[in-house]
């Protein structure tokens, strides 16, 4: 028997950032090195995704490149063979297997995605591609490939599950069990936990998520950002005027950000940091020891980021993407001969 498929997609065209970090990356190499027992754990990047909106094409195989030594400076492990790490366009299938599953979707199901709705309206309707129309029946072809159960993402993809499950229950109607689907949404959240990283806010805005999509940059801190400079963010980042330390999200975003990124920057539950500070009536000392921790944590992981081997990081990759080559092929393969193609 097969381990279940914990499978995710980090995209690559912009730097990630602390919220990333903890609320993505971290939880998913935690879970590789404990459960690699029980799990397969899958982890690309979907560099197909990363033009479906314009970018700088210039720079676009260096930060896929770079994402992939982010992984391993985090601590993914390589040399655990039940984690694979790879690039979605070094595996056909995924852009086959769109192909077909267009054909069984339909224009309706799309235009109602919330994130098309969004992205196409900043856009403007000349330059909404069809590439992002069809961002979900990829996405939907990179989990159904390798049949992943687990599929931790962001709030903003729950809509993606969704419509990849309605994808394979309709072709398993129509041709009987050829994919498996990954489970609901909900049942995500009961197997990953809703996890503290998931809270990390912009610092200028801290009503907002910490999210690429803040064009200054003020608000965020970047796993590339110089450290001197991201501490600078951190003692300008936005509080209120209430004038006592207290964790509570509603009246004092701010604050509650800062204890957040505190407690998983020193490895403490929030509890214990809101604990430490709850009362104080000076902002400063809380904003100098973020400031100082974020220092030392940036630090800490560009020279990590600097001593990754490239080498064994390259044989990982190579080795990864044949085994799943084969897993995504021999898929694609049920599909073609469901559909007359073979
Ligand atoms: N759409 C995801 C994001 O923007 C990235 C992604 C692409 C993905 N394909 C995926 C995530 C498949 C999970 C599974 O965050």
């Amino acid at each position: 028997m097969s381990k279940p498929v914990i499978l995710t997609g980090l995209r690559a065209n912009n730097d990630l950032h602390i919220g990333n970090y903890f609320g993505a990356l971290l939880p998913l190499i935690d879970m590789a090195k404990k459960h690699a027992e029980e799990y397969q754990v899958n982890l690309f990047v979907p560099d197909l995704h990363s033009f479906t909106t314009p970018i700088d094409h210039s720079q676009l195989q260096a930060q896929i490149m770079n994402n992939l030594r982010l992984f391993v400076a985090a601590g993914l492990p390589l040399d655990n063979d039940s984690v694979y790490i790879y690039r979605q366009s070094y595996i056909p299938a995924h852009s086959e297997l769109t192909v077909i599953l267009n054909s069984f979707t339909g224009v309706g199901e799309m235009e109602r995605m919330t994130q098309f709705k969004d992205k196409s309206a900043k856009l403007g309707a000349d330059r909404v591609s069809v590439g992002l129309f069809d961002y979900p029946v990829l996405m939907a072809s990179d989990m159904l490939l390798y049949g992943a159960t687990y599929v931790p993402v962001g709030d903003d993809q729950s809509q993606h599950i969704e419509i990849t499950r309605d994808l394979a229950q309709r072709m398993n109607a129509k041709f009987g069990e050829i994919l498996s689907p990954p489970l609901e949404v909900k049942k995500q959240h009961e197997f990953f936990g809703k996890d503290q990283g998931l809270r990390i806010k912009d610092l200028s805005d801290p009503t907002k998520k910490m999210s690429k999509s803040d064009d200054t940059g003020k608000g965020i801190i970047f796993l590339s950002d110089d450290p001197d400079a991201a501490a600078k963010k951190i003692m300008s980042a936005t509080t209120d005027s209430v004038g006592v330390i207290k964790l509570d999200y509603e009246n004092q975003p701010g604050i509650s950000n800062l204890l957040q990124i505190h407690a998983l920057l020193s490895g403490q539950r929030l509890e214990e940091v809101a604990k430490q500070y709850e009362g104080q009536t000076n902002y400063s000392d809380l904003k100098k020891d973020v400031a100082d921790l974020v220092k030392n944590f940036l630090v800490n992981f560009q020279k990590a980021l600097q001593a990754v081997d490239t080498t064994m990081l390259a044989a990982k990759l190579k080795a990864s993407e044949t085994a799943m080559n084969q897993t995504a092929n021999e898929t694609l393969l049920r599909v073609q001969k469901a559909v007359g193609l073979r």
